[in-house]
């Protein structure tokens, strides 16, 4: 393994850009905020797989935090991350200052309408904006062929997929599967915070998804007995729902039924004490 080198300005990322260039290399790169779980690592293998050199990004965006949301407590691991990213194939690691990125005076923001309406659009607002112009910045900056991101934020995807196309950048935008725990708990930063007890509790999520999928692929098609069957484990843990929808996988937009051939999503989010966890599932019938 070799440490990837550390880069902290848009100059020098431009230097790096320009020589990879210079070689003909092909570019992956992997946008995180840190804390990095074996998701965010088989984001780097595959972009390795893919390309070239892998770059990641190592930035807790404040632009997609509301005020009262967990920016001051995100877990941070610079040192930790930057060797995990080195194991993964990652040879250089962007890690700007919020100053670097969002200096004094700064004001454009990029908004993707349609994708990012309701879900969690709609329960925190401004945090696709400010993914979107995160997201939109780096891309700009790096020009990769590729870049990789987890399907466990899967509307935060197809916002990122649709800045991509509208704003014609020329990159490839690849999600991969999310990673789950042994039994089932999808992989997050914010697992971090779970007490032993909300960890229990927080199983409901991926039971509920589990759960709905089965009862698709044995030909239940309805929106709302789908619903019901994916609340229940929820319920029976006592955790608070912030909600749990069924919706068209590339456009978001609610269904009602589920039907064959038309690929479908079902997306939850819920809070175990302070902390909101989200999962989700693709859902087919035969
Ligand atoms: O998914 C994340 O970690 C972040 O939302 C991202 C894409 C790195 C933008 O800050």
């Amino acid at each position: 393994m070799t440490t990837p080198r550390v880069l902290k300005t848009p100059d020098e990322v431009r230097w790096f850009e320009r020589d990879l260039r210079r070689r003909g290399q092909r570019l992956a790169l992997v946008p995180t905020m840190g804390f990095l779980h074996e998701g965010h690592l088989s984001l780097m293998r595959e972009g390795r797989v893919r390309c070239d050199v892998v770059a990641a990004t190592i930035f807790v965006n404040p632009a997609q935090f509301g005020p009262n949301e967990d920016l001051s407590r995100y877990p941070r691991d610079q040192e930790g991350d930057l060797t995990k990213c080195g194991q993964a194939g990652a040879s250089v690691v962007y890690c700007p200052e919020p100053s670097t990125v969002y200096p004094p005076g700064y004001q454009t923001y990029v908004s993707v309408e349609q994708v990012s309406q309701g879900l969690c659009g709609g329960r925190r607002p401004g945090h696709f904006r400010g993914v979107a112009t995160v997201v939109t910045k780096l891309l700009s900056l790096f020009r990769p062929d590729v870049a990789l991101f987890g399907e466990k934020d899967y509307q935060q995807l197809q916002v990122i997929k649709a800045l991509a196309k509208d704003l014609e950048l020329g990159v490839e935008i690849v999600g991969l599967p999310t990673v789950r725990e042994a039994d089932g708990l999808a992989m997050s930063s914010r697992n971090v915070y779970l007490s032993a007890e909300d960890r229990a509790r927080a199983l409901s999520l991926s039971k509920g998804l589990f759960a709905m999928k089965a009862a698709a692929e044995g030909g239940e098609a309805n929106v709302a007995r789908l619903v019901a069957l994916g609340l229940a484990p929820l319920t029976q843990a006592k955790v608070k729902v912030d909600y749990l929808e069924v919706r068209d996988a590339d456009t978001l937009a609610p269904l009602t039924t589920v039907t064959s051939g038309r690929p479908a999503r079902v997306l939850v989010a819920a809070f175990l004490g302070a902390t909101r966890l989200i999962d989700n599932l693709a859902l087919t019938v035969p």
